[in-house]
């Protein structure tokens, strides 16, 4: 395996022109010899959008007043998980905003519940917030494989410039540390091009992902949302210039942990999207395995806006599917159905 050093890790982040193809070059190397030509599929389910916390970055934050909110019926999102089923989509990922009441948390408890029982098959994946150990252990009891909680920064203090004060940076990794207790399959990720960070900070992350040893990642571009404080800050302005370079930096740091991490699961984030109409399979080609096609009802999807120029919000679950399968196919890539897709890292970390 490449060693890097922090050096050679910051040099590379920013890395274009020959450089940059030769990094994309050796991590798609690694992706051919462990997975190579699949991309794993899965389909996600937004099915709230309520949120108790308020991230400076989001455009669900609480206070963001002109969000309309909803969570979803049992109904629909037994509907939504008919239709994966019929695309033979082999897992599901469920995706809310942080709630911890004990409704709430009943209420998802019930839907994991539904899921194992109606279709066994599927791999549950929940990106839900910072639930506490008894109620992660309670979700794993009743069936979920796997965990996305986004530790968005590595660094304490841009973590902090990027969450109000009543926002725990200790409590995320704590429920990060209880998640692999809990032998779920971990999955973490970073924001790339906020505000106040630096190559530093991503080289951390970096670094931070490896010692933590995790399963996997689904990390993507800043991309500012005019309802929320950081869209305010003097970067906004420079946006336009800056879209290309978070692009590249996120493709950057894609194949960088792709050549660090070699067996573990990268998604691709929709947010890719929103700075080049073929985002998503870039970071394919530099070393990506999963695509998250959502299969959230056209009617819900505006209210689902967690930053602008989100994707396929004037879509339905089947064109979302049919536009991502184009992209894939075209690009080469073999889409997987009716496989959950399991982290290779998971299986021998176990
Ligand atoms: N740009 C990109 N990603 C965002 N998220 C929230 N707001 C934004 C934004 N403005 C991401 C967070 C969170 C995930 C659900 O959505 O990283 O973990
Ligand atoms: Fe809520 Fe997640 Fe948005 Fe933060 S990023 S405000 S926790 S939905």
């Amino acid at each position: 395996m490449t060693i890097l050093n922090k050096l050679q890790l910051k040099s590379l982040l920013k890395s274009s022109g020959n450089v940059q193809k030769d990094l994309f070059a050796e991590a798609l190397l690694v992706r051919q010899k462990y997975f190579g030509n699949n991309v794993y599929l899965r389909g996600i389910i937004e099915f709230s959008n309520i949120c108790q916390k308020n991230c400076y970055y989001c455009g669900i934050r609480k206070n963001n007043k002109s969000v309309q909110r909803y969570r979803m019926e049992m109904s629909e999102i037994e509907a939504c998980l008919d239709f994966i089923k019929q695309a033979n989509y082999g897992s599901v990922v469920l995706q809310s905003g942080e709630m911890l009441d004990e409704i709430s948390k009943e209420f998802l408890l019930k839907i994991v519940q539904l899921i194992h029982q109606k279709y066994p098959e599927l791999g549950i994946t929940l990106s839900c917030g910072e639930f506490d150990f008894d109620f992660l252990k309670k979700l794993k009891e009743a069936g979920a494989h796997r965990y996305l909680l986004r530790i968005e920064a590595s660094q304490k203090l841009l973590y902090e410039q990027l969450h109000p004060s009543d926002h725990s940076f200790e409590n995320r990794v704590e429920v990060l540390k209880n998640l692999k207790k809990l032998n779920y399959q971990v999955g973490t990720g970073n924001l790339i091009g906020t505000p106040y960070q630096t190559l530093d900070d991503l080289v951390e992350d970096l670094m931070f992902f490896q010692k933590m040893d995790f399963d996997m990642f689904g990390l993507g571009p800043y991309v500012p949302h005019e309802n929320t404080p950081l869209f305010e800050t003097d970067y906004v302005k420079h946006w336009g210039i800056k879209k290309e370079e978070i692009l590249n930096t996120t493709l950057n740091f894609i194949a960088l942990l792709r050549i660090m991490m070699p067996t573990c699961n990268i998604a691709t984030a929709t947010a890719l999207d929103s700075l080049h109409s073929k985002g998503r399979i870039l970071a394919l080609q530099a070393g990506a395995n999963v695509i998250m096609p959502s299969v959230t009802p056209q009617s819900r999807r505006e209210d689902y806006f967690l930053y602008q120029n989100k994707s396929s919000v004037d879509a339905g679950a089947d064109e979302t599917l049919d536009l991502v399968l184009d992209k894939v196919l075209e690009a080469g890539f073999i889409p997987v159905f009716g496989e959950r897709g399991n982290a290779v890292h998971f299986c021998n970390r176990m």
